[in-house]
């Protein structure tokens, strides 16, 4: 057998472990800022940034502020953002038609960012919930969320994001086939090269409160939820039926969210698909370290680090986390 291993005291599991070198030899894993995906909330209402009380450290940055941000972050090593637009509460509709205007505040960062970025990857998120008076990621009919005809809305959102710059879009809605939907519209728009990252085992989750709170969702979903659309956090056999379906539909990467309480599925998505595999590290993740942290709890940094690495372990080929600048700038022992 591979395991056979002499006992103790000829083995010594703490042999490898006394110098600093011998453990960076027998490291497994390693996180790397090319790992990373730094998603950033902008606003339209002028200059300045606007702080998120439930998520310390994150702020909604104005469209110049992006621009700023994205180039600083670049030169610690971030290849990739991914932006949510912070919608004027007057532009929200039941139909969420916002989504749909070519200078809607998302496409006017996407050209703005490609225009002052072209080397930092792009990515827009396909949903509606920014756009949507009901705060919900699709049609709403009678209080159901309505599928089919929701996808109709989505080709043409991922189609202007992606004339706007996203080189990546990113359908975070869980409508059925959207993947299948969205591929097809890209393709007839002759934009073949533009990748899809598929939420692909996206959780009904407690977690996403912070981000509601930084988009301004949160008082539209009000006592709503997703759960008729989203995964029920019981459930793992459906994410892999859910990464199946994408994978066939067109998916370039599939993303599991949120992150450490489903590092179980990033695993077994990883194991079963041998596809590109993305974990989000979600608000209410990123808000649990950093509050407990402020308080003097726990070491925000080290706790970063360490959840970076167990997405590592778990399979993840890419983690999309709010601490993406903090964490590029620990990794260069910058911080
Ligand atoms: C919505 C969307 C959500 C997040 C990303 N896209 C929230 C939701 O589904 O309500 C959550 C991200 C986070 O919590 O950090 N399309």
């Amino acid at each position: 057998m591979g395991h056979a291993m002499p006992s103790f005291p000829r083995s010594r599991m703490r042999r490898t472990r006394q110098l600093p070198w011998l453990r960076s030899l027998v490291s497994e894993h390693k996180v790397t800022a090319d790992d990373l995906v730094w998603p950033i909330f902008v606003h339209g209402e002028g200059e300045g940034e606007h702080p998120i009380a439930s998520m310390p450290g994150v702020v909604r940055h104005s469209l110049g502020g992006a621009v700023e941000a994205v180039k600083a972050a670049q030169d610690l090593g971030i290849r990739a953002v991914a932006l949510f637009p912070v919608t004027d509460p007057a532009k929200k509709s039941p139909d969420g038609r916002e989504a749909l205007n070519e200078n809607n505040l998302v496409c006017r960062a996407l050209r703005e960012l490609s225009r002052a970025c072209p080397q930092v990857g792009l990515i827009a998120d396909v949903a509606l919930d920014p756009y949507t008076t009901h705060g919900h990621d699709g049609l709403v009919q009678d209080g159901r969320i309505l599928n089919d005809e929701t996808l109709v809305i989505l080709q043409k959102q991922a189609v202007i994001q992606a004339q706007a710059g996203a080189t990546m879009v990113a359908p975070s809605d869980m409508m059925d086939g959207r993947i299948g939907a969205v591929r097809d519209a890209l393709d007839e728009a002759k934009l073949t090269d533009v990748a899809i990252l598929s939420y692909a085992a996206k959780y009904a989750s407690a977690y996403y409160g912070p981000f509601r709170d930084a988009v301004g969702s949160k008082a539209n979903l009000g006592e709503g939820d997703k759960r008729t659309y989203q995964m029920d956090p019981a459930n793992t056999d459906e994410a892999l039926r859910e990464v199946a379906l994408d994978v066939d539909e067109g998916a370039d990467a599939v993303m599991v969210k949120p992150g450490l309480p489903y590092l179980d599925i990033v695993r077994r998505v990883k194991d079963t698909f041998h596809v590109p595999t993305f974990v989000y590290q979600v608000s209410g993740e990123y808000a649990m370290i950093e509050g407990a942290a402020q308080r003097g709890w726990i070491d925000g940094d080290a706790a970063l680090l360490e959840s970076m690495i167990s997405f590592k372990r778990a399979g993840a080929d890419a983690i999309f986390t709010y601490g993406a600048v903090r964490l590029a700038k620990l990794l260069r022992g910058k911080a």
